[in-house]
């Protein structure tokens, strides 16, 4: 058993992820969700179908068996301030920022990211993109 091993669930998605945290790191992936509903007619991620986006990534994390500690976490948010991209999550510790339309979005962001630590370019924010 190596070091990584030690510190990481048998189940964990991405063992490399927490072997470049702080040695109290719990999560290995944390994905927080935009869920911002703005009531003053102002655009806003929940306009965007966020909720759906949200529930769908924690049924697929939990069907995957990558929630709990050592593994994936996924956390509703207020806004982010990037709703020019809405709606928007985003991923630590690589800090890196999706915008999604569907369920298949979420699948693959799933899938190749929080699972297997691959970014999926396609669905990345573009830097530029704030409020
Ligand atoms: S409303 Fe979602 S980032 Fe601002």
């Amino acid at each position: 058993m190596n070091e990584t091993s030690s510190q990481t669930p048998s189940h964990s998605p991405a063992p490399e992820a927490l072997s470049k945290q702080p040695a109290n790191a719990y999560y290995a992936r944390h994905i927080f969700f935009c869920l911002n509903d703005r009531k003053n007619g102002e655009e806003s991620c929940a306009q965007h179908r966020a909720q759906e986006g949200f529930d769908r990534c924690k049924t697929q994390v939990k069907a995957a068996g990558l929630a709990g500690a050592g593994k994936v976490r996924v956390n509703k948010a207020g806004c982010l301030d990037r709703c020019a991209a809405g709606p928007v999550a985003v991923v630590y510790p690589e800090a890196v920022w999706y915008t999604y339309v569907d369920a298949s979005d979420i699948d693959e962001i799933v899938e190749s990211h929080l699972k297997n630590g691959q970014v999926v370019e396609r669905l990345l924010v573009p830097s530029h993109l704030g409020r």
